[in-house]
């Protein structure tokens, strides 16, 4: 039985080997070399099509945006262009790429909690509208621009990032909806009715709505419906105080996602079915408007599982009474979690995806970081070198988070479906490390 952390197409072979999406991942590791990214296509579509039925079966009005950071190349935002999704984004290279795959304006929500004046008069040249106000400071700048840039619709929507101080229990560094964030507005304090009151000033912005986002890797649904109701409060509160009208409320993303057999996924019709009811019962408790669109933004929910890591292993080292390292030819160089987050992974031999585990190695990678140490603990066959070793649930935050510490070029990226594997970035170059430098 193949671990149900690979993608949906994960197969052995005859040969023994693993295949994903009809190839054979021996042969991609032979013709495009390692560490290489395998991401199967049948898997980023399905993960797309289970949200988008989960939330548009329960809700009428639903836009499901893909939050980009998790990972955006213009392969995945042509396929997602295709499979009806939305975006949120939060940078100016990521716009240009959502509007050179063909996405409608009016699908991408703009994010970030510094937009720049750069970044925002990007997304008001491509007619975005949609804006998710994150402090103060950038209500003034985003009426100025809008004034300057002419465009088919004057009027910017604003939805108010709040901050509901809610812990989602999740790591610190993923943890942003407590009080002492760098991110949205507080409710207690009055920062955020006092963006409300400030975007009301401008007669080019309107107020549409409210987000939060409590964390990543979130598994804690009490406390994703905490913070729906706190953010509801606020919408009746509003409301009383000065007419406003909840007509767009974004949850934000997070779901989280297995890593390895010990954990499990959130799961994606119970999420749904839990949320919309909250939701339903919420508004009607407080006599809002429950017409509303209602807007989710998972990024690793949509693309973790789609994603396989690949190394081919260069030494396996004994110390004696201590433990075996096996170090492959990527690491933290394309995968930091571990390092950043102790996020605990899986580990698979896949040229003998069928033989048992019968050992324990700690797999480092090659960077020069006693820390970067991929899994303390994988069970594996008894690993040799030359061996290729695969690490699931690979597709959300390593390759964008990937740097080329010790001058290392980051990997290719391969897209595999129905038996055919196109390359869809090719590996970096020493060339390509340098062209910045002058
Ligand atoms: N919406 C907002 C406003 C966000 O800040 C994020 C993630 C998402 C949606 C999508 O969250 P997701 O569904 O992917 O969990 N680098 C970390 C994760 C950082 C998440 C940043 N914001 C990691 O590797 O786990």
């Amino acid at each position: 039985m193949l671990s149900a952390l690979f993608p949906l197409t994960a197969r052995p072979t005859e040969s023994n080997h693993l295949e994903l999406g009809g190839c054979d991942v021996v042969a991609l590791a032979e013709k495009f070399g390692t560490p290489l990214y395998i991401f199967d296509e049948a898997t980023i579509r399905a993960q797309a099509a289970r949200a988008l039925n989960a939330f548009r079966s329960r809700w009428n009005d639903v836009v499901v945006l893909y939050a980009t950071k998790a990972y955006f190349a213009p392969f995945l935002a042509r396929l997602y262009h295709e499979l009806g999704v939305g975006l949120d984004v939060t940078s100016e290279a990521e716009i240009v790429i959502a509007k050179h795959a063909g996405f409608d304006s009016e699908k991408i929500y703009v994010h970030g909690n510094n937009k720049t004046p750069e970044e925002i008069r990007a997304a008001l040249h491509s007619n975005i509208r949609h804006f998710v106000v994150d402090n103060l400071d950038e209500i003034s700048n985003l009426s100025e621009l809008a004034s300057v840039v002419r465009r088919p619709s004057p009027v910017v929507h604003c939805l108010i990032r709040l901050s509901p101080n809610i812990d989602a229990h999740t790591h610190r560094y993923m943890t942003t909806g407590v009080a002492d964030s760098k991110f949205g507005l507080g409710i207690s304090d009055g920062m955020a009715e006092r963006a409300a009151r400030e975007i009301s000033q401008h007669k080019n912005l309107q107020l549409v709505g409210l987000h939060f986002h409590i964390g990543s890797q979130v598994f804690d649904t009490d406390a994703l419906r905490e913070a729906l109701h706190a953010v509801l409060d606020v919408a009746a509160d509003w409301k009383a105080k000065f007419n406003f009208e909840l007509s767009e409320l974004n949850i934000g993303g997070g779901w989280g996602v297995a890593y390895n057999e010990m954990h499990s996924t959130l799961e994606m019709d119970a999420f749904a079915e839990n949320t919309t009811r909250a939701l339903r019962e919420g508004l009607r408790a407080r006599d809002l408007n429950e017409h509303l669109k209602l807007i989710v933004e998972p990024g690793r929910g949509l693309i973790a599982r789609a994603g396989v890591a690949m190394y081919r292993v260069g030494s396996v080292k004994e110390i004696p009474d201590v433990r075996t390292y096996i170090a492959i030819d990527g690491g933290m160089g394309d995968n930091v979690r571990p390092a950043l987050y102790g996020a605990q992974y899986a580990a698979f031999l896949v040229n003998r995806i069928n033989e048992n585990a019968t050992r324990e190695y700690a797999i480092a990678g090659r960077y020069c970081e006693q820390g970067d140490v991929l899994l303390e603990r994988a069970h594996l066959p008894e690993t040799r070198v030359g061996d290729l070793l695969a690490i699931p649930v690979a597709g959300a935050y390593q390759l964008p988070m990937a740097s080329n510490y010790n001058l290392i070029p980051r990997p290719a990226v391969v897209l595999v479906n129905d038996g055919n594997a196109r390359l869809v970035r090719r590996r970096e170059t020493i060339q390509d490390m340098l062209a910045c430098d002058v």
